[in-house]
């Protein structure tokens, strides 16, 4: 069936090839616009069959009006921790009054997961999940890294694996207290026996790379696991550069990764490796917020030629917030983007960052993954902070 949306006052595509759009941004903008969606063939996605002018619009099965919304690619969120029990709020108060992140609350997360059920897992995601859809998202991908054993950590990317093909497997989170004094056993389990259980379920290898942390991993020790995840056939993606100066950046870019997440703190070379790369860097300036740090400078990345994403990181230490509006609020305020710039960062390029090109742009043959702004543009986002006007586009 096909499916017909008219009353678009605007239709962001963040396709910066279409001819005849408004390409003063890159969003590639088409005003009074409609769409149609539907799927090709029985038990095909639906995906966008036409776009254009609604004055041009073709006939189809069934149509609705949004009587002057704007119209954008649903949000595609590349970096979440969505599978955990119990909360850290209190963290996040101490946070406030000053005491530093550290990563270490991530075990007191490792602790309350283990406790839960499948069932009340499966609960939580479930919830998470309508969250993230009631506020434009349509993709999330979630990593594991609560479990930090074989049997924890599939059990997790089972789960996750039940909701979202972007799955990561974030064994090489933080060195559990078993393995304080033997790191490197943890690191060789991590990249042999709970790496081969967990590659099944998960399309990602990630690694918390942060010598600024006792609990995270050194360059070498990331190496390692990144390395061995490439040749178990997965991608890869790094947290690297959050809490201070360090190897993340280099060692993603040497190896290949999508993205690499937080890049807070970058020296000079940390952006020439960038921006001659494939690499994506990923901000999450949620993190930034509820760490009370100073924020990454995308500006400086962006006019070095680097292709800059946003994510939020939605976890329950450094950032409790599943709200992309907020994250593209955040970089317009706090890290230099511009609107434009902060609506590709969490739609085409973070499409980008998950190497992934039917997602995070409307064009005909991508899926039919919309949000609408109750607004009549997109510049409403930032400018209309902590309002709920963005809603998944049900079609
Ligand atoms: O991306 N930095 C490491 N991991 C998460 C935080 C996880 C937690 O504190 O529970 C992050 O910020
Ligand atoms: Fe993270």
């Amino acid at each position: 069936m096909a499916i017909l949306v008219t009353g678009i006052s605007e239709l962001v595509t963040c396709d910066d090839t279409l001819e005849g759009a408004d390409q003063a941004d890159g969003l590639g903008i088409l005003h009074n616009a409609a769409v149609i969606v539907g799927a090709e063939y029985e038990d095909a996605p639906t995906s966008v069959l036409w776009i254009g002018a609604a004055t041009d619009a073709p006939e189809a099965d069934w149509s609705f009006d949004l009587g002057g919304q704007a119209v954008l690619p649903g949000f595609v969120d590349t970096h979440t921790h969505l599978l955990y029990a119990g909360d850290r709020a209190e963290e996040f108060a101490a946070r406030m009054t000053g005491q530093a992140y550290d990563g270490g609350g991530i075990l007191t997360t490792v602790e309350a997961t283990g406790l839960a059920t499948d069932s009340e897992l499966r609960a939580l995601l479930t919830a998470r999940l309508d969250e993230f859809h009631s506020q434009g998202t349509t993709t999330v991908e979630i990593k594991s890294g609560y479990g930090l054993d074989i049997e924890e950590e599939v059990r997790h990317l089972r789960l996750a694996r039940e909701v979202t093909e972007e799955t990561t497997f974030l064994g090489g989170h933080v060195v559990p207290p078993d393995y304080r004094n033997d790191r490197q056993g943890y690191v060789g389990l991590v990249a042999g026996d709970m790496l081969r259980a967990a590659a099944p379920y998960a399309r990602w290898v990630d690694v918390f790379c942060e010598p600024n942390s006792p609990y995270a991993f050194d360059g070498d020790e990331a190496r390692v696991i990144l390395t061995a995840g490439l040749e178990a056939g997965l991608g890869l993606r790094v947290h690297g550069n959050q809490l201070g100066h360090g190897p993340g950046v280099q060692l993603a870019v040497e190896l290949g990764a999508a993205s690499v997440d937080h890049c807070t703190y970058l020296t000079d070379r940390d952006v020439d490796a960038l921006a001659g790369s494939e690499t994506v860097a990923t901000l999450l300036p949620g993190v930034e917020f509820s760490t009370r740090s100073s924020y990454p400078d995308a500006r400086r990345l962006i006019d070095a030629g680097v292709d800059v994403a946003v994510a939020t990181d939605c976890n329950p230490g450094t950032c409790n917030s599943s709200s992309m509006p907020l994250m593209i609020a955040l970089a317009v305020r706090e890290m230099g983007m511009t609107p434009a710039e902060a609506v590709r960062a969490a739609t085409v390029v973070a499409a980008q960052a998950l190497r992934r090109s039917d997602i995070g742009v409307v064009r005909v043959g991508a899926r039919a993954d919309l949000a609408a702004v109750s607004a009549p543009s997109y510049l409403h986002i930032p400018y209309r902070v902590g309002v709920p006007i963005v809603k998944t586009l049900q079609v």
